[in-house]
C-alpha cells in the first residue's frame, strides 16, 4: 500500500471522518469489449473519467485519504492521479493556461494510496482489502462505477456522516427510490419505524433484501453505492462466507451487523440528486449524455446537435 503524492496531512485530530475507500477491482465484463484492457472506472463522463468525479465529491465531503482497490489492468487509475510534472511544465511553457486548468484536481487536499485484489472475489471481499488501512476509524465506501450528482448544499455523502457522527458505531447507507419494475436489480432496504423513507430522508434500517420481486420487496429504496461504515465491518466480512457466485458479499457482512445489533441507518438522495451507474451499457450511455450536456464549453453544441438531429 503506497501513497503517492506525499501530502502527509492525514490526521486533523477531530474526530471527523476523513478516509475512504473505493472499491474498483472488478472485472467489468458487462461492459465489454470496452473494459478489455481499460478499467471500467476510467470509463469517460463529458471530459473526466467517472472515477475523479468520485475523488472530487470525496474530497468535497471533507475527505483526505483515499485507497482504490485495484487489480489487474487497472494501471491506469494510479497514472490519472500522479501529477504529471512534466506535462504541467510543457503545458505552462507553451502558454496553453486553459488546457492547463483541467489539471487542477491534483490540487485536491487529498492523499491517494493504492492496493490490489488479486482475485476479484466479490466487494465485500475488495473491502476487506481496507482493513489496514483504516486503523480502527469509521470511513467511508464509494463504488468506483458510480457517480452521485448532487446540486444539495449538503451533498448526499455529507449528510450521511453527519448521521454516523451522530450515532457513533452505527452505520450509513445512501439509497435511492427506484421504480417498482426495477427493485429486482438491487439490494433493498426495509426501513424500520425510527425516521421516514421518504425522498431526501433518513431512516433506520430492519433489514437489506438482495434483489427481492416486485411483490416481495419491503420498500423502494435501493443501495446507492455509497456506504458510511464502522470499524467492525471487517470483522464480519471475515465470518462473512461466500454467498452469490462464490463472491465475499458486502450486504451479507452489513446484515450481519444488524443481526448483532449495530444500528444502521439509509440517508436518500433528494430530488436535486442522481445517482449514475456506469456499470452497464444502457445506464453508462444516459450517464455519458447527461455530463456532456452540462458541458460548459460544449454542452450548448451538443443540444443544438441533437435538437437538430431528432427535429425536436
Ligand atoms: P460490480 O459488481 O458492479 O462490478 O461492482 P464488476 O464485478 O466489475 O461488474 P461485472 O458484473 O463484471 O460487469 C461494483 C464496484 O465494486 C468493484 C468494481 O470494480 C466496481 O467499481 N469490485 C467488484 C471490486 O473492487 N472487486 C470485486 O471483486 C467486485
Amino acid at each position: 500500500m503506497e501513497a503517492n503524492n506525499g501530502k502527509g496531512k492525514y490526521d486533523k485530530g477531530d474526530g471527523m471522518i476523513r478516509k475512504a475507500v473505493i472499491p474498483a477491482a472488478g472485472l467489468g465484463t458487462r461492459m465489454l469489449p470496452l473494459t478489455k484492457s481499460q478499467p471500467k472506472e476510467m470509463l469517460p463522463l463529458g471530459r473526466k473519467p467517472c472515477i475523479q468525479y468520485i475523488v472530487e465529491e470525496l474530497a468535497d465531503a471533507g475527505i483526505t485519504q483515499i485507497l482504490f482497490i485495484t487489480g489487474q489492468k487497472k494501471r491506469a487509475i494510479e497514472d490519472h492521479f500522479d501529477k504529471d510534472t512534466g506535462l504541467e511544465k510543457m503545458l505552462s511553457m507553451s502558454g496553453q493556461q486553459d488546457i492547463l486548468e483541467e489539471l487542477k484536481f491534483h490540487d485536491l487536499d487529498v492523499s491517494y494510496f493504492y492496493t490490489r485484489q488479486s482475485v476479484p472475489q466479490g466487494l465485500g471481499h475488495a473491502v476487506g482489502c481496507a482493513r489496514d488501512f483504516i486503523c480502527g476509524e469509521p470511513f467511508v465506501i464509494a463504488l468506483g462505477d458510480s457517480i452521485i450528482h448532487s446540486d444539495e448544499d449538503r451533498s448526499l455523502l455529507k449528510r450521511m456522516m453527519d448521521q454516523s457522527e451522530a450515532d457513533s458505531g452505527s452505520f450509513v447507507i445512501g439509497t435511492q427510490s427506484v421504480p417498482l419494475g426495477d427493485v429486482h436489480k438491487y439490494g433493498m432496504i426495509k426501513p424500520g419505524k425510527q425516521g421516514t423513507d421518504k425522498c431526501g430522508g433518513t431512516v433506520e434500517i430492519e433489514d437489506l433484501i438482495e434483489k427481492p420481486s416486485a411483490g416481495q420487496t419491503p420498500s423502494t429504496l435501493a443501495i446507492a453505492a455509497r456506504y458510511v461504515m464502522p470499524y467492525r465491518i471487517f470483522d464480519a466480512l471475515e465470518r462473512t462466507s461466500p454467498g452469490k457466485g462464490g463472491e465475499i458479499q458486502l450486504t451479507d457482512a452489513i446484515r450481519l451487523l444488524l443481526r448483532e445489533g449495530t444500528k444502521g441507518y439509509s440517508v436518500s438522495l433528494t430530488g436535486r440528486e442522481k445517482r449514475y451507474d456506469i456499470g452497464n451499457i444502457r445506464s453508462y450511455y444516459e450517464a455519458f449524455v447527461d455530463f456532456a450536456l452540462e458541458d460548459e464549453k460544449y454542452g450548448y453544441q451538443l443540444k443544438q446537435y441533437l435538437i437538430q438531429k431528432f427535429h425536436l
